[in-house]
């Protein structure tokens, strides 16, 4: 099969992370007698230092002939870096959110896994982390308070700021259908959290998920109010199977999930349109502290390229192989700094990719 491949390096430790990943996607080129071809594009700080602007047309034109694109991570130090002294629309992120946009990416996939040989790095009490928990962040990508209108006015002598929140009907049945549809895969457990209480978009999005859940009567599903989600992701994660969720509400959430695992170096994301076309990215971010220095972890990259075969390709079998590779690596003791702990060997961004790529 031919596979083409945008790739968006992006900044601080994205081109090292997509460097390990491509090495992956490689190998498993070479044994499945796939043809691979990646095609990069810049995004995010390295296209503001070259054109300007974090994503040109061009650029949007490259990632919607591919069949699927494989990012890295953006941004900068927000205190220091140049970046951030220019207007919000030219900012690093306003990239992102423009080619989720512009490529219909609504769908975003955000897997929060403990795994078993990473138990020591959960932050939560043993008691609660001994259950293990394996759930999905689905989070809407393309609505609410981060697409709608915003401005920033003069009023009576001080500054005013407004951002609307705004859901229609159909924005909400089609993440929940994507929701449903999943759970089925999964556990076959739906917790769709909203501010119900406060907010009538939430209660819009309540109303039009239990619709969509008549459609799908072997999935139990909860409304749980936001406010209570962050109290129960720490409290009993175990409990959830599926999370459905509004953008905002997801953002949070998701990097609250991820911090429980305690190892946000190790988890995938996907952000999906209504066709196999998808973008692929780590849920961590560009950590320009330890930019350069091969000691980044590769992982949650190298998933996210599995996530990309399995969901943009449906090379299944090829996914596996990529995940096993990473299970064994870590049962075989290697490390890198971010999940190290006593008795394990250490290892940087590249050495992690080599032992990956061995084990395809
Ligand atoms: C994420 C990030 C982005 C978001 C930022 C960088 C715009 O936090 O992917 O979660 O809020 O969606
Ligand atoms: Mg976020």
């Amino acid at each position: 099969m031919k596979l083409n491949i945008v790739c968006i390096p992006g900044d601080g430790i994205g081109p090292e992370i997509v460097t390990e990943a491509k090495k992956v996607l490689n190998k498993v080129a070479e044994t499945g007698g796939h043809e691979m071809v990646f095609t990069d594009i810049l995004m995010g700080g390295a296209s503001i230092d070259v054109h300007g602007v974090p994503l040109t047309d061009e650029a949007i034109e490259t990632a919607k002939v591919a069949d699927a694109v494989l990012m890295g991570s953006i941004g900068g130090d927000t205190n220091t870096s140049p970046w951030y002294k220019l207007p919000p629309e030219k900012r690093p992120e306003a990239g992102l959110l423009k080619i989720r946009k512009s490529l219909g990416l609504f769908a975003n996939l955000r897997p929060a896994i403990l795994y078993p040989e990473l138990r020591g790095a959960c932050p939560l009490k043993e008691e609660i982390s001994v259950k293990g928990f394996d759930m999905l962040i689905m989070r809407e990508l393309t609505g609410g308070l981060y697409f709608g209108e915003r401005h920033t006015v003069e009023k009576d002598g001080q500054k005013v700021a407004t951002d609307t929140l705004t859901y229609s009907e159909a924005e909400i049945r089609r993440i929940a259908i994507k929701g449903f549809e999943i759970a089925m895969k999964r556990r076959r457990k739906v917790t769709s959290v909203d501010k119900a209480n406060v907010l009538d978009s939430s209660r819009l999005w309540r109303a039009v998920v239990n619709e969509v859940a008549k459609d799908f009567p072997e999935v139990t599903l909860e409304h749980m109010l936001v406010d209570n989600c962050a109290m129960q992701l720490v409290k009993d994660p175990s409990q959830f199977d599926v999370i459905l969720t509004e953008n905002m509400f997801g953002d949070i959430l998701s990097d609250e999930a991820s911090m429980v695992t305690g190892s946000i170096g190790m988890l995938a994301s996907a952000s999906l349109n209504d066709t196999k076309f998808g973008l692929y990215e780590p849920s961590h971010g560009s950590a320009p502290d330890i930019a350069g220095k091969d000691l980044a972890n590769p992982i949650a990259t190298i998933l996210s390229a599995a996530m990309m075969l399995r969901y943009s390709f449906d090379l299944d079998k090829e996914a596996d192989a990529i995940e096993s590779a990473v299970d064994k690596v870590l049962k075989d003791g290697y490390r890198t700094g971010d999940i190290m702990s006593e008795g394990c060997r250490k290892v940087g961004c590249r050495e992690m990719g080599d032992l990956i790529a061995e084990r395809i």
